[in-house]
């Protein structure tokens, strides 16, 4: 079988789009083609009683015992993430959520107590304040622009993790990540940022991150048609408390899924490219109409957070969000969103189509307070930038009624 392809040491050096292509594809024997085969299963044979039992607790080592250990595609898919996010190691689990909940859950105990930004997703926030608070574990929030300082104050010897997200969901501040993570390292406790925002434009590990966690439902899937995250540390420890966790919690992701998965990473760069200048576009269109009080696009240099986006990104993803004037009621921002054509109403985000969603009414921001005005989030798809701004036009001629 030709294995012409690079090891992953030399894809180091090479070019994002490069790695993307070539990633996790040297490990999957697939007989020439170019794609890994599905594997599906749940039963694993083996030749002999005395297979089964060497193989017996070798589920973290990529031998095939039974189909919850996953199979060369989802290994493939691993490879690919573990890849593109600078990590070393990475398990796929069958969604974004699950990939936020697992390694939580893997690395806090009962009498421990866990830091997160009150931008964070509101899943995360729901697990938090129900699950983890029942069994005993503390969840304080703080203001995801803290510096290391207020950070380093409001720390005490029983956190054992700091969770982050850089910019925050819906409202998009950015976390001065390297500085944090370090105060963080500095107490022994783990730091676990979800980057999905970040997929293509920022390293967590090279930024100080233990953990980074993924809904590559979003860009990676690229077609909003399936749901699966990922979990990558740079260290093999941390990496097997996280998966036997997932594995004693059931955790799966399906290789139907992890194909489809593998088959929009390929082209996730082009398309992100074009998402994210379409983007850019709107985005600068909007913040000069006098409806909008403030797009929330770390891009933009009136951004608060744009300098460290400048700092630690290479560039953005196609999701920010706007602020209309205050005086502006929700009846009226409802009425510019049911009036879009070509923006569905939907969550979720990273798929070809565009989105526009009211977001008021279900932030979950307690620390750092409302917002001044109605805000809905925007998803830039790969329609073209002039039918969007028309499109955006006259749905905002239908604020007055
Ligand atoms: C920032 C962020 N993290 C995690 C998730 C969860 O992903 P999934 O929908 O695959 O569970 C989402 C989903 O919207 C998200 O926006």
């Amino acid at each position: 079988m030709p294995d012409d392809i690079p090891p992953r040491d030399d894809h180091a050096a090479r070019g994002f789009s490069t790695r993307l292509t070539h990633a996790g594809r040297p490990s999957v024997r697939s007989h020439g083609f170019v794609n890994p085969p599905v594997h599906r299963g749940s039963t694993v044979l083996v030749p002999s009683c005395q297979d089964r039992l060497d193989n017996w607790g070798k589920r973290n080592e990529r031998v095939m015992t039974y189909g919850t250990a996953g199979s060369p595609t989802q290994w493939a898919l691993e490879d690919v993430v573990a890849e593109i996010e600078g990590g070393a190691h990475c398990t796929v689990v069958e969604t974004g959520l699950a990939a936020v909940t697992a390694p939580l859950m893997a690395c806090l105990r009962a009498g421990e107590r866990c830091l997160m930004p009150d931008s964070v997703y509101g899943p995360a926030r729901a697990l938090a304040d129900g699950l983890l608070a029942g069994w005993g574990i503390e969840t304080t929030y703080y203001d995801p622009t803290i510096s290391a300082a207020q950070l380093e104050a409001l720390w005490t010897p029983n956190t054992r993790v700091l969770y982050l997200e850089s910019p925050g969901s819906h409202t998009f501040e950015m976390q001065d990540v390297p500085a944090l993570c370090a105060v963080a390292r500095r107490h022994g406790a783990v730091s676990m940022i979800d980057n999905t925002w970040g997929i293509r434009h920022f390293q967590p590990f090279a930024h100080g991150c233990d953990v980074s966690i993924q809904a590559l439902t979003k860009y990676v899937g690229g077609h909003s048609d399936i749901l699966l995250g990922s979990i990558t540390t740079a260290d093999r420890e941390l990496h097997l408390k996280i998966r036997n966790a997932s594995l004693a919690m059931g955790h799966y992701a399906s290789p139907d899924d992890a194909w489809l998965a593998l088959r929009g990473a390929r082209t996730m760069a082009v398309r992100m490219a074009q998402q994210e200048g379409a983007a850019m576009e709107v985005a600068r269109w909007l913040q000069a109409r006098p409806e909008i009080l403030r797009v929330m696009h770390p891009a933009l240099p009136q951004d608060p957070g744009h300098a460290i986006w400048k700092r630690d990104f290479t560039g953005a993803c196609s999701l920010f969000g706007v602020v209309f004037q205050p005086d502006y009621t929700q009846e009226q921002v409802f009425r510019f969103v049911d009036n879009l054509k070509l923006f569905g109403i939907g969550a979720s985000w990273g798929g070809f189509e565009s989105l526009a969603l009211p977001t008021n009414a279900t932030l979950t921001r307690r620390v750092t307070g409302p917002l001044p005005g109605q805000a809905v989030r925007i998803h830039i798809g790969l329609e073209d930038v002039p039918d969007l701004l028309a499109d955006l036009e006259q749905g905002l001629g239908r604020l007055a009624g």
